[in-house]
């Protein structure tokens, strides 16, 4: 196999990102996989809408069933968001033998666990690290570096879009209104940039971290969350006044073998590791038995970080079908390793 085919879904701002970032690094990604990444078609909304980045215009289609049924098409690399629509694109591509990146949380949030026995039944990957803290690499930690530990808790920024606004409306004052307005001209907001202040998007990646974490398969309706909407200028002064800022915190804990999951606007000392989280970066803290504290911080949100953990994965997906050992991501670490050794 000199070559893995994909179908680009989406060319807004991961999707952009993502072209960029194979053209960019083509001879890298070359020399490390052996084989080159090479985009066939980009599923859009509006084939004739000006685009920020110049595109070969027969790769772009409408047509979504096309796509996930091209026979030419290895990989879905699905950045275009969207829930049930979504899924019943993945569902089919995954029927249809393609391997699935995606950036999509909301859809992993609900129909993650379908989703990747689906993949598995089908010997197929579907891999999501970029829906989680943008470009940190958390999922692979949970289930690889970390994989020999006992995780109690995992807890962190895990939004850029809030973490952006309480920033500016902290460090400049500046008003809710018009830091939104920047944060969704940088490409950091959702769609409905409500997910992020009503604190949704948060809660959704809590969720999966929680299930990577604790091996469990919680919702969204598990995650007690509060926004960060009714946080006004005078709470933040009050705080400040008091040497404290607010941030948007989420939390995943066990206790009793019951897992615990909260997002929430949550008041810390100036001089906490998270306080120091400026702008649309994300930390991660994990705390495991064995392993103690660690934390993870990077970008959490934007077009090339977020690329760049959408390209990462992809290239886990090419060097598993080259190794044939496909639909074990994210799964079992050990049996993985195993299978490779095996393979080896
Ligand atoms: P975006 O800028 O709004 O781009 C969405 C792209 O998907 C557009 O190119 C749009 O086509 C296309 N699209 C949307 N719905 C479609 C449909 N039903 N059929 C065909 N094409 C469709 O979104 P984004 O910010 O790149 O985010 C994409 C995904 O990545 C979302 O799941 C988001 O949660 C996730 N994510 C985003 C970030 C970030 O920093 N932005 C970070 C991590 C994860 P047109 O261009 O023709 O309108
Ligand atoms: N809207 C999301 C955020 C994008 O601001 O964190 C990254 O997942």
């Amino acid at each position: 196999m000199d070559k893995i085919r994909v179908g680009l879904c989406g060319l807004g701002t991961v999707g952009t990102g993502v072209v960029k970032v194979l053209a960019d690094h083509q001879a890298r990604i070359r020399h490390k996989l052996g084989c080159d990444i090479e985009i066939v078609k980009v599923l859009v909304n509006d084939i004739n809408k000006p685009r920020d980045i110049i595109i070969n215009k027969d790769w772009l289609t409408v047509d979504a069933a096309e796509l996930v049924s091209n026979e030419d098409i290895d990989v879905i690399v699905e950045v275009m968001g969207g829930i049930e629509g979504t899924n019943k694109l993945l569902e089919e591509a995954l029927r249809n033998r393609k391997h699935i990146v995606t950036a999509n949380k909301d859809l992993m949030a609900v129909y993650g666990q379908k989703l990747l026995k689906l993949a598995k039944e089908n010997h197929c990957d579907i891999l999501y690290d970029a829906s989680i803290a943008g470009g940190i690499p958390i999922v692979r930690t949970l289930v690889d570096g970390l994989a020999s530990d006992h995780i109690e808790k995992v807890m962190g920024i895990v939004n850029g879009t809030t973490n952006y606004i309480m920033t500016k409306m902290t460090d400049e004052g500046l008003d809710f209104d018009s830091v939104l307005g920047e944060a969704q001209a940088l490409g950091f907001a959702e769609a409905d940039p409500s997910s992020d202040v009503d604190g949704l998007d948060a809660a959704r990646k809590m969720a999966l971290l929680a299930n990577l974490a604790f091996k469990m398969e919680l919702n969204l309706d598990d995650v007690k969350v509060k926004g960060i909407r009714q946080v006004s200028q005078d709470d933040i002064n009050f705080a400040k006044s008091l040497g404290y800022t607010i941030k948007l915190i989420g939390i995943a804990s066990m206790h009793n073998y019951k897992a615990e999951v909260t997002v929430e606007p949550t008041l810390l000392p100036m001089d906490h590791p998270l306080a120091l989280v400026k702008n649309e970066f994300n930390a991660v803290y994990v705390h495991g038995e064995a392993v103690g504290e660690t934390m993870f911080y990077g970008p959490g949100a934007g077009s090339l970080p977020t690329a760049t953990a959408v390209v990462s994965d992809l290239m886990e997906v090419v060097r598993n079908i080259r190794l044939g050992i496909s639909g074990n991501a994210y799964i079992d670490p050990q049996f993985k390793r195993q299978l490779k050794a095996n393979h080896e």
